[in-house]
């Protein structure tokens, strides 16, 4: 797939790539994601954060276990009974359904993944997620840019004791996104979203906002 430069562009048209090969991907690539991670912005820029780089399979099968027993308890029965969200027809919602489906049967199958992890004390809280989400958009952009697929998932939390034990995270640290990352499958294209009004309002809670036109 090819790599695109324009921010606006990359932005649009970073979406869930589930679907990824296992060829290996050069570590100057895996470097160059990494860089644009700790290029985020971050809480007093104290750079708490820590990033675990995973090829090992045996690691990589050993927490997608409780990623699948995640999505057989949790996650794919909330979505056999979930309407598709805004901006998106109910045979998309149901492709993404797949797509996440079969993802939870070939994480471990990911090249590398990313962990993102922060030193985040004994009560994390949202300030604590403001210091490292950023960091994990601009891996996911910087991906995009570089031709790259990924995903941000969360699922494996739902087991998070035993899936951080299988990562080998010291006591203080904490996960909180994995990013599997190859080359895609499939085409980069835009993401499908509600329009601006339903969601942002002008001057007061509830009057939307109305973009000029010129
Ligand atoms: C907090 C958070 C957790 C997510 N966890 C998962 C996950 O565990 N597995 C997965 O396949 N996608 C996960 N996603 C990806 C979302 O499903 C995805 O961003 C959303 O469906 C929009 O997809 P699109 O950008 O391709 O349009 C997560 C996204 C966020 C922001």
């Amino acid at each position: 797939m090819p790599e695109a430069t324009d921010a606006l562009d990359i932005i649009h048209t970073t979406r869930a790539m589930r679907r990824l090969r296992p060829d290996p991907v050069p570590d100057e690539l895996i470097g160059k994601i990494l860089r644009a991670g700790i290029a985020a912005a971050n809480g007093g820029n104290a750079q708490k954060w820590r990033f675990l780089v995973i090829k090992d399979p045996a690691v990589k099968k050993a927490v997608q276990v409780f990623y699948k027993r995640a999505f057989d308890e949790v996650v794919g029965p909330r979505y056999a009974s979930s309407a598709p969200p805004p901006g998106m027809t109910r045979e998309r919602f149901q492709r993404q359904h797949r797509a996440v489906e079969y993802l939870t049967e070939h994480f471990h199958e990911a090249p590398v993944w990313i962990v993102a992890c922060l030193e985040d004390g004994p009560n994390p809280n949202r300030w604590a997620g403001a210091s490292i989400y950023p960091a994990v958009q601009n891996m996911l952009l910087a991906a995009r840019a570089l031709g790259l697929g990924s995903t941000l998932t969360t699922r494996h939390l739902l087991h998070e004791k035993e899936a951080e034990a299988a990562l080998g995270l010291p006591e203080g640290v904490h996960s909180y996104a994995i990013l599997p990352i190859g080359y895609p499958m499939g085409n980069f294209g835009p993401v499908s979203r509600g329009p601006l009004s339903e969601v942002v309002y002008s001057e007061r809670w509830g009057e939307p906002w109305r973009e000029a036109v010129s």
